[in-house]
C-alpha cells in the first residue's frame, strides 16, 4: 500500500510514523508513506495557502490552487483508490471502514486546517470524508495519523502475529475480553482460575462470555 498525505504541517507525522508497528511496516515494505507540504505548491510569492472566506466571518479558508496542483501531480503519477479529506463533518471512522481501506492499493489523505478547504476541492477531488470523532481538533493531521495507523496495522504482514489484529476490540463486533499475564497472584489479586486450567475449550468459552458481558455493559449500542 501507498499513502500520500497532503498537509501544511508534515513534521507532525514524524512521531506517529517512526515508532512501533507503523515503522516496522514501512521497513518491511508493507506500506510507503509520503508526506507532501501543500505550501511547496503555492504559486504566491509569499507562499500563501489560505485566504478570507467570501462569506465573511472569522477564520481563513485553505485555497484551492496549491491543493489542486498537488493532487493533479499525484494523480498523474498513479491511480488512487480513495482521496480522503479529514474533517469533523465527515463520516465517523470505525473498524469496518479501516478494514475496507486496508485492502486498497493507493490512498491520498488531505488534512484540513483553519475553517477548512474551499468547497470546490471537496466537490471535485475528494471521494471520501472522514472524521475521527465528534470533537474539533486543531487540524486534520492528528486525524490523518489515526486513520493511517488504524489502516496500516490491518495490512497482512504489518503485525507479526497475524491473528492478533483479528482478536482486537470491534473486529468481531464485540469489545475484547480482559487479559492477564504472570504472576498468577499479585498482592492477593488472583487471575481467574479458568485461565490457569489448561482447558482450551473452556478458556475460549470464557473469553467469548467476557467479551459479550463487557460489550453489554459498556457499549450496548454495538449489540443492536
Ligand atoms: N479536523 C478537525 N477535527 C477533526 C476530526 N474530529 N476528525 C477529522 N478531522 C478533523
Amino acid at each position: 500500500m501507498r499513502i500520500d498525505i497532503l498537509t501544511l504541517f508534515p513534521e507532525m507525522f514524524q512521531g506517529p510514523f517512526s515508532e512501533s508497528i507503523i515503522k516496522r511496516a514501512q521497513d518491511k515494505g508493507v506500506v510507503e508513506i509520503h508526506c507532501h507540504n501543500i505550501r511547496d505548491y503555492s504559486t504566491n510569492k509569499h507562499k500563501k495557502v489560505d485566504d478570507y472566506a467570501f462569506s465573511g466571518g472569522a477564520g481563513m479558508v485553505m485555497s484551492i490552487e496549491p491543493i489542486s496542483i498537488l493532487i493533479e501531480k499525484l494523480k498523474a503519477e498513479r491511480d488512487y483508490d480513495e482521496i480522503i479529506y479529514t474533517t469533523p463533518d465527515g463520516q465517523t471512522l470505525n473498524q469496518g471502514i479501516a478494514n475496507r481501506l486496508s485492502l486498497k492499493g493507493n490512498l491520498m489523505i488531505l488534512c484540513g486546517h483553519y475553517k477548512g478547504v474551499d468547497q470546490r476541492v471537496r466537490d471535485h477531488y475528494i471521494s471520501m470524508e472522514l472524521s475521527i470523532g465528534d470533537y474539533v481538533l486543531t487540524g486534520g493531521e492528528l486525524a490523518a495519523a489515526v486513520i493511517s495507523d488504524a489502516i496500516i496495522r490491518l495490512i497482512p504482514g504489518a503485525i507479526s502475529d497475524e491473528t492478533s489484529a483479528l482478536t482486537d476490540s470491534f473486529q468481531d463486533g464485540l469489545l475484547a475480553p480482559p487479559v492477564y499475564t504472570r504472576p498468577a497472584e499479585f498482592k492477593g489479586w488472583k487471575v481467574p482460575d479458568i485461565l490457569l486450567s489448561g482447558d482450551d475449550k473452556k478458556v475460549e468459552a470464557w473469553k467469548e462470555q467476557q467479551a459479550y458481558e463487557r460489550t453489554k455493559q459498556r457499549r450496548p449500542d454495538l449489540l443492536k
